[in-house]
């Protein structure tokens, strides 16, 4: 496998538009075809209750001053750097693999839409689909409620796969078996592509701030200073390429994966 440092991930992140060029969020829309939502996860309900899982955190979270904040003031910035590292047009199947707060899929629905492509999101809660679709301007992006490590969807079948901020999130086990399923689900020579925490580099102050405080938060965050992201990758993968970029002095990192 190569691993690569390219100098285009790292251009991705500085390029991208500074935090007042977020766009406004989408239309008012309503429904959600949820299939039978799987139960959720017991990390899920008892370390982000509060960020996710009741209705009245949605509506406190679903702010892009606050998702702003809690990313530093990085968020528009890192959104794209992730969009950069897929591409201006995306054509075929991608599949974002749970929600976010703010406007990413709004943004990735854009560029699948110039390339002429299918969107699927995924999320284990029903509540954030439900808020997703009400930002979506665009009602054919399938929503799906499903847990990332039992995806429940065909094999090889999507062209790209983004994972942005969910594996701190997920006890080593359930990050281990969710990027199993992403590598199931696309296709070879196609795209796994992941945003996510990093261990900033020994000069940045939130190295000694930031982690005491992501640990109270985010119990499993901590597995990102110091794991590679890498060594979860799951033993039968097909890898060509790993392009692996530091962002906000090592705080983020970007990693993008073809298969
Ligand atoms: C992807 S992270 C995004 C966090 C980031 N701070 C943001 O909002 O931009 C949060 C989402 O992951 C979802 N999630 C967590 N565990 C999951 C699982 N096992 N399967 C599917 N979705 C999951 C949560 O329901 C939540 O909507």
């Amino acid at each position: 496998m190569d691993i690569h440092h390219p100098r285009e991930l790292r251009d991705a992140f500085r390029d991208t538009n500074s935090a007042g060029a977020c766009q406004p969020g989408g239309s008012e829309l309503s429904g959600v075809s949820a299939g039978g939502p799987p139960a959720v996860p017991p990390y899920l309900e008892k370390h982000y209750w509060w960020a996710y899982v009741r209705p009245w955190a949605v509506r406190f979270f679903e702010r892009r001053w606050l998702v702003n904040l809690i990313l530093w003031g990085n968020y528009c910035r890192l959104r794209d750097a992730a969009l950069n590292a897929l591409g201006q047009a995306l054509p075929g199947k991608t599949l974002q693999i749970a929600c976010a707060y703010g406007n990413l899929t709004e943004h990735l629905n854009r560029r699948v839409k110039i390339g002429g492509g299918h969107l699927e999101v995924v999320d284990v809660l029903p509540v954030q689909l439900e808020n997703l679709r009400r930002k979506l301007a665009d009602e054919s992006v399938r929503l799906l409620a499903r847990d990332s490590s039992d995806l429940r969807l065909p094999a090889a079948s999507y062209d790209r796969v983004v994972l942005y901020f969910l594996l701190h999130e997920q006890p080593a086990a359930v990050r281990e078996q969710t990027l199993a399923e992403a590598f199931r689900v696309v296709k070879p020579g196609g795209v796994v592509l992941i945003v996510d925490f990093a261990r900033p580099a020994r000069w940045h102050p939130l190295r000694y701030l930031w982690l005491p405080v992501l640990c109270r938060l985010e119990p499993y965050a901590a597995d990102l200073w110091h794991h590679e992201i890498d060594s979860w990758l799951p033993a039968t993968r097909s890898v060509r390429k790993l392009d692996k970029a530091s962002l906000f002095g090592g705080l983020y990192q970007i990693l993008r994966i073809n298969t």
